[in-house]
């Protein structure tokens, strides 16, 4: 049993050489994300492209200033926390391209009762997920390297502040971008446990 080649190939690759992507390409990427199904026929998602070294600095000081905060509160060791926030600092600053989905209430319905607002968020970032995975598979499509990175979901509000963005854009994927390193080597990928993860009823 197989799967289409394009899933299989798509695989996060985390170092890249140093040549810059093209605007154009960047753009079709997140044309790519705009294809992505959304509740109700909306579209509540913001892409930033982010690829001036002095955009990525203020994004990566944004969030590892808030990071250094958590992992304070955590009781983790400075050294420690000086080390994590630098890896960080590096990974961000040296990638050639970042793209940042946010999310918006554009679209979206509103409740006056809190567990269905939650429902409809929730549906809001299952689609922005969609939104990323068509990016990225459109990345490895053009030979591009991506990789899918947590922080911003953890530090909405640094990250919005460290880019200006307008109040209401969340954000909440951040994607590196890049021609891969040629050396990179992807984690061996297990195998799908079918028995599993699947159930039939
Ligand atoms: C929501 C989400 C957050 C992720 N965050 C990170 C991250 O912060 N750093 C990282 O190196 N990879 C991150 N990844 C990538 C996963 O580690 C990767 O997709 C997984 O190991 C499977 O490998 P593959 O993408 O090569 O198939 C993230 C993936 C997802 C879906």
């Amino acid at each position: 049993m197989t799967v289409p080649a394009f899933i299989e190939a798509r695989r996060s690759i985390r170092a890249f050489t140093s040549d810059p992507v093209d605007r154009t390409l960047l753009d079709r990427l997140v044309t790519a994300a705009c294809l992505a199904p959304a509740p109700h026929h909306s579209r509540p998602w913001r892409f930033v492209v982010i690829d001036t070294a002095a955009g990525k600095a203020e994004l990566a000081a944004g969030m590892g200033a808030q990071w250094r905060v958590d992992l304070g509160a955590d009781g983790v060791d400075p050294a420690r926390i000086d080390e994590l926030v630098e890896a960080s600092r590096v990974k961000i600053t040296t990638a050639p391209a970042l793209v940042l989905g946010c999310l918006t209430w554009d679209g979206l319905d509103r409740y006056p009762d809190e567990a269905r607002l939650r429902a409809e968020h929730g549906m809001a970032l299952l689609s922005l997920g969609a939104a990323v995975e068509n990016l990225m598979l459109t990345a490895a499509d053009v030979g591009l390297a991506s990789c899918w990175v947590a922080a911003p979901i953890f530090c909405p509000d640094a990250a919005r502040t460290a880019l200006a963005l307008p109040g209401d854009w969340s954000p909440a994927a951040l994607v590196l971008v890049g021609h891969p390193a040629p050396d990179y080597v992807p984690r061996e990928r297990p195998e799908v446990p079918l028995a599993t993860l699947r159930a039939h009823r």
